[in-house]
């Protein structure tokens, strides 16, 4: 792990308690942990514009009767199996699944997959949360 460096800040007043009130409100342990985790959120959406190697996972919920859907979204799936590293499925109820893939390759190709998955008709939600290890994927 690298050295930890202090650095001070500037700020208004009111903002200052607007940020100790969030920082309170999600159970931060300090101000320095809320503003790291900022930080790493913004680096994170860095790493997606510049169209790096991302990780990600995307969930989608969908009508399990919705004609033909559940082949369209393996057909896609397999047409993608470079990104989708792995893809877990719940039977949520009698009529509706969700779905979780792990997604892992260009940020442009993980949306451009995820654009795919959730504008089919049945889709009821869908979401592509992305993340990072901060370093360089392999
Ligand atoms: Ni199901």
């Amino acid at each position: 792990m690298s050295e930890i460096k202090r650095f001070g800040v500037s700020i208004d007043e009111n903002l200052l308690e607007e940020f100790d009130e969030l920082v309170e409100g999600k159970g931060y342990g300090s101000r320095s942990e809320a503003i790291r985790d900022l930080i790493r959120e913004e680096l994170i959406k860095k790493e997606w514009s510049e169209d790096e190697e991302v990780v990600g996972v995307i969930t989608l919920l969908y009508d399990h009767h919705a004609h033909g859907l559940s082949d369209k979204l393996t057909e896609l799936q397999h047409d993608s199996y470079h990104l989708v590293i792995s893809t877990t499925h719940v039977h949520l109820d009698h009529d509706n699944c969700l779905e979780f893939m792990a997604v892992k390759g260009k940020g442009s190709e993980v949306k451009d997959l995820t654009y795919k998955l959730t504008s089919l008709k049945g889709v009821k939600h869908g979401k592509l949360t992305g993340t990072s290890t901060g370093e360089e994927l392999d």
